[in-house]
């Protein structure tokens, strides 16, 4: 392997999407470099996100509420004490990002225009270009880290492993088409997104798999509430892979869920359409097994207004064959965001000196068992603040590599999608849990291009064989009850094997 001893001794950060973006540009002048697989923001949850950023700005809302909408979705398993902290410093996030250069939507006083999402009291959703805030966000980041000479930037680097000398961070291997480089460096941030890419049907890029996640725990990482997967109850129901996303905000504006006799089978349900996710996406689960398909009706609340409030989702449809002002949306769940990952501290610090670890790779205790919608972007952009604060003062002392490399593959997802479809979705129970395990260890213990996928999953199953209840988007058919104290699980690598 080539070592870039040009680059020794920087901070290195792992993944370009909003979380990744934000330490580096909060970190600046300080040197870093960001590792990405592709092209700076492409390739990124991040980019793909259309509701929207979290954040109590509204006249009548305040922290206290958007707490209280968060600690509620979350089901009784967030950290209170880092969600208050978190979303406190959400209108801090909006004010940094629009220092950066992005336009949020403004009505015609100039006020910010607030969208609404499901499980939230009032409007609070900040959001740009309509239905393409996340896109225009990345853009805005990507363009500022371009302009920031303190930045650099390596497309097309795979982060493969993590290099330790003694227990603590030391280098970075990444594989480039070109054969693979270390980075040596003793302060490196994972910010590598979430693990959609381990499901067939997923709104995330396809190669989301978790590889912060693999890294991480193969360093020795303590893992938190990995079995947290959440669906979103309407992903655009076509052949198109990933799924595309009709945004919540769509509910938010009066659309409604109707199955294929035109029943609205969400009206008696608390909150109806705008309940939280994961009981939208069990009613929408439960139509489709039942042999019927789901659609989301804009046509009286939004009409010819569509292709204006969602010009994103109003593309993708016609894409699909379908005109929202004038056809019912045809929606199904898809794996969206993962709650769960390397558990860190209120600012990103993981269990193993010199890792951080910032957006959907980490668990900080915000979402808890089911993530309020926009909360992921208002994660992402204040942890990579708090992270790069907390950076700023840590120790970067030279720290040796190791004398063997470990060898690599590109890793490939493939071989456990179905496995991880079939047996880990929306209905979870002891048997297709335990078949799961059963599938994913020979993959994982196989050392080839399927074992860091099967690893993350493997983890996703062993979390999930050891909550015996049903809580958020953790839904057991042979435990549907909710235990009566809610507990956070924290577990290494070595434990969920020993236990697997
Ligand atoms: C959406 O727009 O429905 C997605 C927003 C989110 O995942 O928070």
């Amino acid at each position: 392997s080539e070592i870039l001893e040009g680059l020794t001794g920087r901070t290195v950060i792992v993944g370009s999407g909003l979380a990744g973006l934000m330490t580096a540009l909060t970190l600046a002048p300080e040197p870093t470099v960001i590792v990405t697989r592709a092209l700076i923001g492409a390739e990124t949850s991040s980019a793909w996100a259309q509701g929207g950023i979290a954040a109590s700005m509204g006249k009548d809302d305040s922290a206290a509420l958007h707490l209280a909408d968060t600690l509620a979705a979350g089901d009784g398993l967030c950290d209170a004490t880092v969600a208050a902290r978190i979303v406190a410093e959400a209108p801090a996030a909006i004010a940094a990002l629009e220092r950066a250069g992005v336009e949020f939507d403004r009505n015609d006083a100039g006020e910010l225009s607030l969208g609404l999402e499901a499980a939230h009291s009032l409007r609070r959703i900040v959001h740009s270009k309509g239905d393409g805030s996340g896109a225009a966000i990345v853009r805005v980041l990507a363009e500022a880290v371009a302009r920031t000479p303190s930045i650099t930037v390596l497309e097309g680097y795979q982060a493969q492993r993590l290099l330790l000398d003694d227990h603590r961070v030391a280098g970075l291997l990444c594989l480039t088409d070109k054969g693979s480089v270390v980075l040596r460096s003793s302060r490196i941030v994972l910010a590598t997104g979430g693990i959609g890419g381990l499901f067939e049907a997923t709104t995330n890029p396809v190669g989301n798999f978790g590889q912060g996640i693999a890294l991480a725990a193969r360093a020795g990482a303590l893992l938190a509430d990995m079995e947290f997967v959440q669906f979103h109850p309407t992903a655009l129901d076509s052949c198109r892979r990933p799924l595309a996303l009709v945004s919540e905000a769509v509910r938010g504006e009066g659309a409604l869920l109707v199955n294929e006799s035109g029943e609205r089978f969400m009206a008696e349900v608390e909150g109806a359409e705008l309940a939280p996710r994961d009981v939208v996406a069990r009613a929408i689960s439960a139509e489709i097994a039942r042999g019927g398909r789901v659609f989301l009706d804009a046509r009286d609340a939004l009409g010819n207004r569509f292709a204006t409030r969602f010009p994103i989702i109003e593309a993708l449809c016609r894409e699909a064959g379908v005109d929202p002002a004038s056809d019912p949306i045809p929606v199904r769940p898809a794996v969206h965001y993962h709650m769960g990952g390397v558990a860190t501290d209120e600012n990103g610090r993981s269990s193993v000196p010199g890792l951080w670890v910032v957006g959907e790779a980490a668990s900080t205790g915000l979402h808890g068992a089911n993530r309020l919608a926009s909360n992921s972007l208002l994660e992402a952009a204040v942890m990579g603040m708090r992270a790069a604060g907390d950076l700023a003062g840590a120790d970067a002392g030279a720290a040796r590599l190791p004398h063997r490399l470990p060898e690599m593959v590109a890793p490939d997802p493939m071989p456990v999608r179905p496995i991880v479809s079939r047996h880990l979705g929306v209905l979870r129970n002891a048997g297709a849990i335990q078949g799961a395990i059963a599938a994913l260890l020979p993959l994982y213990e196989s050392d080839g291009p399927a074992s860091d996928p099967a690893l993350v999953a493997l983890l996703i199953a062993v979390f999930a064989s050891l909550r015996t209840e049903s809580r958020g988007a953790h839904a057991r058919t042979d435990f549907p009850l909710k235990l009566q104290y809610a507990q956070r699980r924290v577990m290494n690598l070595s434990d969920a094997l020993d236990i697997a």
